[in-house]
């Protein structure tokens, strides 16, 4: 399929827009200031799928998360900060996933992957 284009200008601090792309659905995440805080601290060896916050976001556009939107187990789609949690949890069998996508409870057993995507200035992704 054809790249496409997401405004990011209109999503507001802490928000979700999904989006599609070759029928699959992707999450841009506007991470808050708490959020990439609370993201870096978390150490890589803790993790079930160790990933580095900057394997998860851009260098010099850490507030945003471009990632799939559907769970690595089975691939129900994750509800965004379910029960004060700040990351996502599954639906389907409980798996939970942190504020940039890492899996912290499986069964699901990695993390949600990030698709091609490229930022075209500072407010237009470009996924594809
Ligand atoms: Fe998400 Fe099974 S599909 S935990």
């Amino acid at each position: 399929g054809a790249p496409i284009d997401v405004d990011l200008s209109p999503i507001a601090d802490g928000q979700i827009v999904n989006v599609f792309w070759r029928g699959k659905l992707i999450f841009v995440r506007h991470l808050t200031e708490k959020e990439v805080a609370d993201m870096k601290a978390v150490a890589p060896a803790s993790m079930i799928d160790p990933a580095p916050f900057l394997g998860r976001v851009k260098s010099g556009h850490e507030r945003w998360l471009v990632t799939y939107g559907n769970c690595t187990h089975l691939g129900c789609v994750p509800i965004a900060n379910a029960n004060g949690h700040e990351g996502w949890g599954c639906p389907c069998h409980g798996s939970q996933f942190d504020a940039v996508g890492r899996v912290t409870r499986g069964p699901a057993p990695i993390n949600l992957p990030i698709p091609p995507y490229a930022f075209q200035g500072d407010t237009k992704v470009r996924i594809g």
